[in-house]
């Protein structure tokens, strides 16, 4: 494991785990934290040798939001101008899918930062929400328009415009999560669901991912193209011959990532 000023990272086999390590102020999103994360996430995405990222807090706290103390003098220019916060563009075109670990507070930056990742894990202690309005402010990392597409426009105008909180189990319900775990179990179910999605083949993975991602972004025709695009594109992988290979020959697949 190693250790930089506000997070830790560990690689086991083909799993990277990237935990926020600020405990004295609920792993605020502070400059530091912030860059710290991107710059470990990017170095991982940038190695074939790791097929999936964890990113986790602590059991109170996966994030408390944007750090507010480091904000409070801010104007508008700065935060036109990046703020103490740019960087967010390089971390939402990963192509090595992210996992969320979210136990406790995942709040304003850090519910953010959990829907900017492919999919989120949750602990039974976990609570997801926009406190923003209570600052006089709204959410700046994509909440408004994440939360809406995750949650459906009712419940993420609620919660918006009134800074309440949601519980893990009303998250799994809306299809903010995946799934919810008991609090104990959330690292290891974690880092079990990061290994078999980094046993697959890495050009089928990324592929996915991106169509996943084209889903969000792109209307349903666009969308449908890009995918039958995508598709005829990974019969041109070894992966592709190797997987459908094995099936037929009843045995495990060797992907050699290409
Ligand atoms: N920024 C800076 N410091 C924070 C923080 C934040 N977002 N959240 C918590 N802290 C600090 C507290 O100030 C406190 O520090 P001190 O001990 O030095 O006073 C420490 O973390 C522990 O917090 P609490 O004593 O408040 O803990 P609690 O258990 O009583 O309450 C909480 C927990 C409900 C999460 C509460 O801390 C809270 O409401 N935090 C702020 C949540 C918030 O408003 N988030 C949105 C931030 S803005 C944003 O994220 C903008 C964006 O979209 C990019």
């Amino acid at each position: 494991m190693s250790e930089t000023t506000c997070i830790t990272t560990a690689v086991d086999g083909r799993v990277a785990t990237i935990t926020l390590n600020r405990p004295e102020a609920l792993n605020a999103l502070n400059s530091t934290l912030v860059t710290e994360l991107i710059e470990a996430a990017l170095a991982y995405d940038a190695d074939p040798g790791i097929g999936c990222i964890v990113i986790t807090g602590s059991a109170k706290a996966f994030a408390a939001g944007a750090d507010i103390k480091e904000m409070v003098d801010q104007s508008y220019t700065d935060m036109l101008t990046g703020g103490p916060f740019p960087g967010w563009g390089g971390f939402e075109r990963m192509r090595t899918p992210v996992i969320a670990a979210v136990a406790g507070f995942a709040l304003g930056g850090g519910c953010e930062l959990a829907m900017m990742c492919d999919f989120i894990l949750a602990a039974d202690t976990a609570k997801f929400g926009q406190p923003e309005i209570n600052l006089g402010i709204l959410p700046g990392f994509g909440g408004s328009q994440r939360l809406p597409r995750a949650v459906g426009k009712a419940k993420a105008a609620e919660m918006v415009l009134t800074g309440r909180m949601m519980g893990a189990e009303e998250a799994e319900r809306s299809g903010l999560v995946a799934r919810v775990v008991p609090a104990d179990e959330l690292l290891a179910e974690a880092a079990k669901v990061a290994a078999t999605i980094a046993s697959k083949s890495l050009p089928a993975v990324y592929a996915a991912k991106d169509a996943l991602q084209a889903a969000q972004e792109m209307p349903l025709a666009e969308g449908l193209r890009f995918e039958r695009q995508a598709f005829a594109a990974a019969f041109a992988t070894a992966d592709q011959e190797e997987g459908m290979r094995a099936f037929a020959e009843k045995r495990a697949p060797e992907f050699t990532h290409r």
